[in-house]
């Protein structure tokens, strides 16, 4: 019997020793990554997930996630769901009660309703300060909203704001985990990309995109500007090639090189975490001195790792 192992990005660190408690009482991969996950959204601190996650351009906050278990490609997803913080715990349920694998939007919200699931404002005071700071009253607009996105995007790298968060305005968590059987699966959950357009679905409940996983070849799961990796189907593409025999490291660098050829005036950071079949992890960055998280059943707490840097032109 394997030892299991779970790999996270580096806000995922709340949520990686019950990550692994669940695997130590031999539970399973999915278990692991949606106990790690709801932690995150639960966590008043992180404005890229769940509960103080920051809003759309109309001051509502919009939750996007996905689970996928890679022993019968089994997925679920949500997307736009708001007034629910569990976003992740909806996406297993689309995957285990419906026959579909995304719902978006009023449906989420039903569905979140339907089951019993606790309504919360999710809008948090200094969520909604930050979303004022930077957009003002979106009744108060003088200019058109993409040249607004337009300046924001362009002032992220340097704004003291996201520096004090951690994290870019389209912030994610990933967690994957393989079990003691050998199972694989992998969790994303966002509040999505600040200030979208409302209804704007990012990478994270698009299966391929930002979440991918298969027992035969690994997992991978993306954070970063989500409209890139929906165009690359960067989380499917490392997979694809640790299929077609790339090890980890040459299928992340491959991966990220895709990138290269999107032709994006609003191209910027990505970031993936990822495992292969055996439970080895990786992960990389398009930015320096990235990190990510990484605790085997063994280890007393997780280890924060340095991601192998790849330079993407343009990011
Ligand atoms: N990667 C998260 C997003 O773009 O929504």
């Amino acid at each position: 019997m394997d030892q299991g192992i779970v790999v996270a990005s580096a806000n995922g660190h709340i949520g990686l020793p019950a990550a692994v408690d669940v695997l130590r009482q031999s539970g399973s991969a999915l278990d692991a990554v949606i106990a790690g996950t709801r932690l995150v959204e639960a966590n008043p601190d992180d404005h890229t997930v769940g509960y103080s996650g920051l809003p759309n351009m109309l001051g509502d906050v919009e939750l996007d996630a996905s689970v996928m278990e890679g022993a019968g490609l089994k997925a679920g997803a949500v997307g736009a769901l708001q007034g629910y913080q569990d976003a992740v715990d909806l996406a297993r349920k689309v995957m285990e009660t419906l026959p579909h694998v995304l719902i978006a939007g009023d449906g989420s919200r039903q569905l979140a309703e339907e089951l019993g699931f606790e309504q919360r404002d999710i809008l948090t005071p200094e969520a909604e300060a930050i979303w004022k700071k930077r957009l003002g009253d979106p009744r108060d607009r003088d200019a058109s909203y993409m040249s607004r996105v337009s300046e924001l995007v362009a002032a992220n790298a340097s704004d003291a704001d996201f520096a004090s968060i951690g994290e870019i305005p389209h912030g994610t968590v990933n967690f994957i985990a393989r079990d003691r059987d050998g199972n694989i699966a992998s969790a994303v959950s966002t509040s999505g990309w600040a200030w979208k357009y409302p209804g704007r679905l990012g990478d994270s409940p698009i299966i391929g995109a930002g979440n991918y996983a298969d027992n035969r070849w690994g997992a991978a799961a993306c954070t970063g500007r989500g409209e890139m990796a929906q165009r690359c189907l960067t989380a499917h593409s490392v997979v694809t090639f640790m299929r077609f025999g790339m090890s980890l490291e040459a299928a992340l660098e491959q991966a990220m090189n895709d990138l290269a050829h999107l032709d994006d005036p609003y191209k910027s950071e990505m970031n993936i975490v990822a495992l292969d079949k055996d439970g080895n992890p990786g992960a990389a960055s398009t930015a320096v001195g990235k990190t990510y998280v990484v605790m085997r059943e063994d280890m007393d707490e997780p280890e924060e790792r340095q991601r192998m840097h790849i330079s993407v032109p343009g990011t």
